[in-house]
């Protein structure tokens, strides 16, 4: 048995630990394991890798000692989906090819038997057309985001809770001292799960996320009350996917080969505050801070046990699943049914509710 790994997508901390014990449980079954360079591109663009390193094998050596490093070692991309390969004509126009099968027939030729995708969404759902296409496949779920339906938690989330809560201690330091209204734009495309558990952990006086479309009359008026009250700082979070109500939420940059870059809704929000208050207010935006670098214990643990649960899948004859976390138990879901569908903050969550009982004002 040869099994091939890929990560794809934007990195999350715990991947490495995926990776080394996917590859410690596999060559403990006797199997070979390789490793695909940034999501698919190894195999499918060997030219790319000079040195011939496309493709890595994965030994003991290869994953000694990675599993409390951030990123990846295997590379990620989320450019270029294979089942929907942006190619440019002659005249500058688009058009998209579907390069499944082709993958595929890469992935035999090269002898694999089976493909342990580790991914959030996207690709996830190249590795269900993948399974549909012929090949065996596993998926892994990640996402710092914690938006993937069907598991109650991804790996990348602790981390990036954790690592936001202390960014957001620190700007609180200097609101205060500085009489300061502080927005804090965090990462979360579709679901405000990261705004909502750091921004709570903190102590914020706002959560703005994209599961409430926001007014900021609302949280105008929870300033100006702080005022009154002799408070007069106040500390926001926002979602970069959050928006106001009937507006659109802030789009960056857009690109034939990759979703919509989002960014800037934090400074919009504290212009507007300004406006509405005559506040000072400054912007900090955490980005990718809260991604990059050492995964939590939890992280570790829970790549540690999504990696080998994928290879007990395959060695079960399992195939076209993704591993899961159902409470406190690793269960195995279908790949079709864990897809195209976003685990979203329910907003009548007792975490919501939570928030509304300590004072945190939603933009509602
Ligand atoms: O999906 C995880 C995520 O961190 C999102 O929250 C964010 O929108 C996106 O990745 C950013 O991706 P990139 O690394 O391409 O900027």
């Amino acid at each position: 048995m040869r099994i091939a790994l890929s990560t794809g997508g934007g990195d999350a901390p715990g991947l490495n630990a995926v990776i080394r014990s996917a590859t410690l449980a596999a060559i403990r079954r006797g199997w070979e394991v390789v490793g695909i360079r940034d999501g698919f591109n190894g195999l499918m663009f060997p030219d790319h890798y000079p040195l011939g390193n496309g493709m890595v094998t994965l030994d003991y050596e290869a994953v000694r000692g990675i599993a409390h490093r951030g990123g990846t070692i295997l590379g990620s991309t989320n450019r270029g989906n294979p089942c929907h390969f942006p190619v440019r004509q002659d005249d500058g126009t688009i058009v998209y090819e579907d390069r499944t099968d082709h993958l595929v027939a890469l992935f035999r030729e090269a002898g694999i038997d089976a493909l342990v995708s580790i991914g959030g969404d996207g690709s996830l759902t190249i590795a269900d057309r993948m399974h549909q296409a012929g090949m065996r496949v596993i998926g892994v779920p990640k996402t710092i985001d914690n938006d993937l339906d069907r598991t109650s938690v991804t790996f990348g989330f602790d981390t990036a809770v954790s690592i936001a809560t202390e960014l957001i201690d620190r700007v609180f330091t200097t609101a205060t001292s500085h009489s300061r209204v502080f927005v804090v734009e965090v990462m979360g495309r579709y679901a405000g799960w990261i705004a909502l558990h750091a921004g709570m952990a903190a102590g914020v006086h706002a959560i703005l996320i994209p599961e409430i479309p926001f007014s900021l009359e609302p949280v105008a008026e929870m300033i100006r009350h702080r005022e009154r009250a002799g408070s007069p700082y106040a500390v926001i979070v926002v979602a970069e996917g959050a928006a106001p109500s009937g507006g659109q939420r802030a789009v960056m940059s857009t690109s034939v080969d990759a979703a919509e870059r989002l960014g800037g809704i934090g400074e919009q929000v504290a212009r507007k505050l300004t406006e509405l208050t005559g506040h000072e207010t400054r912007t900090t935006v955490l980005g990718h801070v809260v991604r990059g670098g050492t995964p939590s214990a939890q992280d570790r643990l829970l790549g540690n046990r999504f990696g080998a649960a994928a290879v007990r899948a395959l060695a079960d004859g399992q195939e076209g699943v993704m591993v899961a976390l159902h409470d406190t138990e690793v269960e195995y879901v279908p790949l079709v049914e864990a897809i195209g569908r976003l685990r979203t903050v329910p907003i009548d969550s007792d975490i919501v509710e939570t928030a509304r009982d300590l004072g945190i004002c939603l933009g509602d």
